[in-house]
């Protein structure tokens, strides 16, 4: 009887190793998965003629970035945390508007199925916007209408 506890006692103490050894694999993996990305957007309309300011205002399902204006090769950034949870994914998106243009054209500046960056660093101009070596159109152009003061 005394024997066969002391069995039971040491495949516990080995159950205990397996677990505290496991778990210790799973959080440097958690951890990277869990580090802040940044995007970067730059109005790069590049004009002859008059520079033309860009404004813009991004999106999450849960967060709301709000209106900013860049001038001509003027950077805005943003940092996040990407869920890390395989089920869910982590979709940010930008509506742009500029002077003589009643549209807002919406690009999808992060996407965790899409995208490996980093650091995101996004070229905008008046046809779309440059990521990393391509060119991505417009995600959709919407009007908006004359009495409309909603930013996005
Ligand atoms: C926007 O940038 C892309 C990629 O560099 C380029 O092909 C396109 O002609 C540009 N559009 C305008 C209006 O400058
Ligand atoms: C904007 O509002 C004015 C005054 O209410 C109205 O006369 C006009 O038709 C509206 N324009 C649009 C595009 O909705
Ligand atoms: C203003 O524009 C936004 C985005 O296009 C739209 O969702 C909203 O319904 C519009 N509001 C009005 C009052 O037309």
């Amino acid at each position: 009887m005394a024997n066969s506890n002391s069995i039971t006692l040491k495949f516990s103490i080995l159950l205990v190793l397996i677990l505290v050894f496991g778990t210790r694999d799973v959080k440097p993996k958690l951890m990277i998965c869990t580090h802040a990305l940044n995007v970067t957007i730059i109005n790069d309309i590049t004009s002859q003629s008059t520079p033309t300011n860009l404004g813009l205002h991004c999106k999450s399902k849960d967060d709301d970035l709000g209106f900013h204006t860049l001038t001509i090769g003027e950077k805005y950034m943003f940092s996040f945390t990407p869920s890390y949870v395989f089920w869910q994914s982590t979709l940010f998106f930008c509506s742009f508007t500029w002077p003589g243009n009643p549209n807002r054209h919406y690009i999808e500046v992060y996407k965790q199925k899409r995208d490996i960056c980093h650091n995101c660093e996004w070229k905008i101009n008046k046809t779309g916007g440059y990521l990393w070596g391509k060119f991505f159109p417009w995600n959709s152009v919407q009007i908006m209408g004359a009495n409309n003061t909603s930013s996005m």
